[in-house]
């Protein structure tokens, strides 16, 4: 069984630069379905994620040359197929992102209906019904998500119900293809989003107000290809920023790569809850110092530009050693918080209610054997590893590798005492 093995109190030093947002590359790669020919993108993070789009777009008839691991060459012109299937949609949610682009090109999708995950129901009802006032019609059977555009897509107003990144995007990706003018009103603001639009427009779409509420689009007949470079990760950079102000050395620890304006709230929580955060001259990235006393802070995570959850397990490794209590509150996700009952292995304390973790700060954590509940919550588990007393092993890292690009790497590269080995796995007698 492999397992990231950290020991604790090595300081960390030095510079790390993040990789490509996993959160962008992976719609990104969906939408080059929506312009026939070979687009090409760069800064694409080298994860597991990337790597299973790349096989539902290939299932439908793609080719993908990896022209470096950070570049793919995605030819959609011989896309033949619009079925995402059950077996790679149950492995990774955001396969979903396939059903936009689909309808907008082809008129038609099947995708799975993507199952549930540890962090809870994940439904897609907004990205239907929104689909649905642009004229696609939707019948679910044997597990599969049958949409037909056949009639044509055309353009609405459409309001979520709440600001969905993936309802957005499908929306917006379909929309590019309807017959006049699409509004979407209460959508997500995302920089990931931001990044999409971008690619969209350069491709021949006509989008405006990506990044704010009210995003509007007026179709067009066709996208070309185009070369898009694929957004820094802000959530593996607030990642390494938090790492930095656990255990960062006298220098600190400067992490490029990704826009500081797009970890807004979190350097302001960071910064109150007693972190030192300075931006490099050129703004190319931020350096965070160790936090000798942390200050305890209520968090609430919301979508952009409002905290985060993806930074929300991150953000409890620092607030479970405040001097005093805290409460996150997890308002994304219905089931985001057994990173917590990870956290409280290694001595933390920690009461959950149902959305709000109240937080008792303590004076340290003790290494301890712990599983990664899910992407996020296994890297801030090896956060706490790095310092903690003694050792933390840390499972279920594959949740990691969906994310983190040379994970280990990095840290080793910032002198941190990291290393992934392998255990005999205690499940095989
Ligand atoms: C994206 O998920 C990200 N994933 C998530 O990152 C991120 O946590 C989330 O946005 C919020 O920022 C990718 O981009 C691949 P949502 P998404 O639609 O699009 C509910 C990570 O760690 N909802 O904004 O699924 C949904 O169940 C991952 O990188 C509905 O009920 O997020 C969730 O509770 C984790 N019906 C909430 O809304 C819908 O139709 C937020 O979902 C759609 C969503």
């Amino acid at each position: 069984m492999d397992i990231i093995r950290v020991e604790g109190g090595h300081p960390l030093e030095g510079t790390v630069r993040v990789s490509g947002a996993k959160n962008s590359a992976l719609k990104l790669m969906a939408a080059t379905l929506l312009a026939p020919g070979t687009t090409t993108l760069t800064n694409v993070p080298d994860i597991s994620d990337v790597h299973v789009m790349g096989k539902v777009l290939k299932r439908m008839g793609a080719r993908i040359e990896v022209v470096d691991k950070h570049t793919l060459a995605i030819d959609t012109s011989g896309v033949d197929s619009w079925e995402a299937p059950y077996e790679l949609v149950a492995k990774m949610r955001a396969s979903t992102a396939v059903m936009g682009p689909l309808l907008g090109r082809f008129g038609k999708a099947k995708i799975a209906m993507p199952g549930g995950c540890n962090l809870g129901a994940r439904k897609i009802d907004m990205h239907i019904l929104g689909l649905e006032a642009l004229g696609v019609e939707f019948d679910t059977s044997h597990g599969y998500i049958h949409a037909d555009a056949s009639k044509g897509l055309t353009g609405t107003n459409v309001t979520l119900e709440f600001a969905s990144v993936g309802a957005t995007e499908n929306l917006i990706m379909a929309a590019v293809r309807a017959a006049g003018t699409t509004v979407i009103d209460n959508a997500a603001r995302e920089p990931e989003i931001v990044d999409l639009a971008c690619m969209l427009n350069e491709m021949g779409a006509q989008i405006q107000g990506a990044g704010t509420p009210v995003v509007t689009v007026e179709g067009v007949n066709e996208l070309h290809p185009v070369t898009h470079r694929v957004v820094g990760d802000r959530i593996e950079a607030g990642t390494f920023l938090v790492a930095g102000a656990l255990v960062a050395g006298p220098a600190g620890v400067t992490v490029t790569g990704f826009s500081p304006q797009h970890l807004g709230m979190v350097i302001r929580k960071m910064e109150a809850m007693g972190v030192r955060i300075e931006t490099l001259p050129d703004g190319s990235g931020l350096t965070a110092h160790r936090a000798e006393h942390i200050a305890p802070v209520d968090i609430q995570t919301l979508p952009f530009p409002g905290f985060p959850t993806d930074m929300q397990a991150q953000a409890m490794t620092l607030s479970a050693l405040a001097e005093g209590n805290s409460i996150i509150t997890e308002n994304i996700f219905e089931n985001r918080f057994m990173f917590a009952s990870e956290l409280v292995r290694m001595g933390a304390d920690i009461h959950i209610e149902g959305h709000h973790a109240m937080i008792h700060g303590v004076r340290g954590y003790s290494g301890a054997p712990v599983t990664s509940p899910d992407l996020r919550g296994g890297a801030a588990l090896v956060l706490a590893g790095l310092i903690a007393e003694g050792t933390t092993d840390v499972s279920a890292i594959h949740h990691i590798d969906r994310g983190y690009e040379n994970f280990v790497e990095k840290l080793v590269g910032l002198d941190a005492c990291v290393e992934r080995t392998t255990v005999p796995d205690p499940d095989l007698d």
